[in-house]
């Protein structure tokens, strides 16, 4: 069901589930794209005279309030775009939200805290989340599920509360699945997948199935260390997922068997330290010093990883390829957007962090086929997973 499904919605309280888990600097937004994509469902939502309660998270807060995860710079940020003012409760669930919402008339927006201040939302025990899930659906009529990037997650406000109110998805929900789909139901051949990032174990589950369905499987970023220490060569003091180590092995070994190609980078750009001015030297992928950690995947593997992506008519990308906000650290990550904008067929960019990369490399949304909001999410989606804040809807 569409926004469109749920009737007038003039003078109803409609509580809307946004991604707007952007990276930050302090309080200093560094890429707004979430927010940016958040903006049409809400000014829809608005302009049928709607009061809007957005609810988002920040980051991995566990639970517990901590004002660097707030989402004061978020509801800034989106006032600005809305051109209105967004209030934003002190709490997510107490006294000042209820005042917020209580406060709106027809046509405002607020905005409750970061919702995984409470600890109940991420909660692996269903009547916990259930419990707060409520006590969210006591602040709307309806909900608008629109933030796509979290739909993966079994959480409060992103399932529970959908399956207490009538519902409906969000136009950037529904327009994310609709690109997805291609990828996943006859995507043009060869069919290419790259993955990089810093969400280490999240991702490394996610490639047993895309082996499935993709021809090739790309890897860099902050997983490849563990493929590299599969292999049985030294990664010195770089990101390694110690205990995931036989499972890489198994991925290896599936990947030979079923003809499928896993493509790991030959050399390194590797640093003493995790600092961006630390200073960066190549070395060769089995040869890696045991007193240093990789940051970047080296020049020869930016071209061998840009060839193959080139040679792709279906290419799905998440995650950079290194840290990519430190200039010397950024090559990898470049090579493969480059290599992503000059692919004949349809290039997709997914996630937060790959999306921020991609702009602040000084490409622009549209050199691409799509640029996803969700990371996790698009990936569990391409692995032909149940996605829960989906599968809740309707
Ligand atoms: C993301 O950044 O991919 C989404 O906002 C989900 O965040 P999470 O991985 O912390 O659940």
């Amino acid at each position: 069901k569409s926004v469109a499904d749920l009737g007038d919605l003039r003078g109803k309280r409609v509580l809307v589930r946004c991604d707007l888990n952007v990276p930050l600097d302090g309080e200093t937004i560094t890429d707004d794209g979430r927010i940016r994509a958040s903006v049409p469902t809400l000014t829809q939502l608005r302009e049928a005279g709607a009061r809007v309660v957005v609810m988002a998270h920040l980051a991995r807060p566990k639970g517990q309030v901590n004002p660097k995860y707030s989402l004061a710079p978020a509801a800034k940020r989106l006032g600005e775009l809305l051109g209105t003012d967004v209030v934003l409760a002190q709490d997510v669930v107490g006294p000042s939200a209820e005042a917020m919402v209580a406060g709106l008339a027809d046509g405002e927006i607020g905005m409750l805290e970061n919702v995984r201040y409470e600890p109940a939302e991420e909660s692996k025990v269903d009547a916990e989340r259930v419990e707060l899930a409520q006590r969210y659906a006591a602040f709307g009529d309806v909900f608008v599920s629109d933030g796509f990037g979290v739909v993966h997650r079994k959480q409060a406000s992103v399932y529970d509360v959908a399956s207490l109110l009538p519902n409906a998805a969000g136009g950037l929900v529904l327009a994310e699945v609709e690109v997805l789909k291609r990828l996943t139901e006859s995507p043009e051949r060869p069919y290419v997948v790259v993955l990089g990032g810093a969400k280490v174990s999240d991702k490394l589950a996610v490639i047993a199935n895309l082996l499935g369905t993709a021809d090739t499987v790309v890897v860099g970023g902050g997983m490849l260390f563990t493929f590299l220490a599969a292999q049985g060569h030294e990664v010195g003091t770089s990101l390694l997922e110690r205990d995931q180590i036989d499972t890489v092995r198994g991925y290896l070994e599936q990947a030979e068997a079923t003809g499928k190609r896993i493509v790991l980078p030959t050399d390194i750009v590797v640093a003493p330290e995790f600092k961006a001015d630390a200073t960066p030297t190549v070395v060769a992928a089995d040869a890696m010093p045991a007193d240093q950690l990789g940051l970047d995947i080296g020049p020869e593997s930016a071209k061998a990883f840009a060839d193959v992506v080139r040679g792709a008519k279906t290419v799905f990308w998440n995650g950079p390829m290194g840290v990519a906000e430190w200039a010397a650290f950024a090559n990898g990550t470049r090579a493969v957007a480059q290599a992503l904008t000059e692919v004949d067929g349809l290039s997709v960019v997914g996630g937060g962090d790959s999306a921020a990369a991609v702009r602040d490399l000084g490409f622009a949304d549209d050199d691409f086929g799509h640029i996803s909001t969700g990371g996790g999410a698009s990936l569990e989606y391409l692995e032909g997973k149940t996605l829960p804040g989906l599968a809740v809807l309707g």
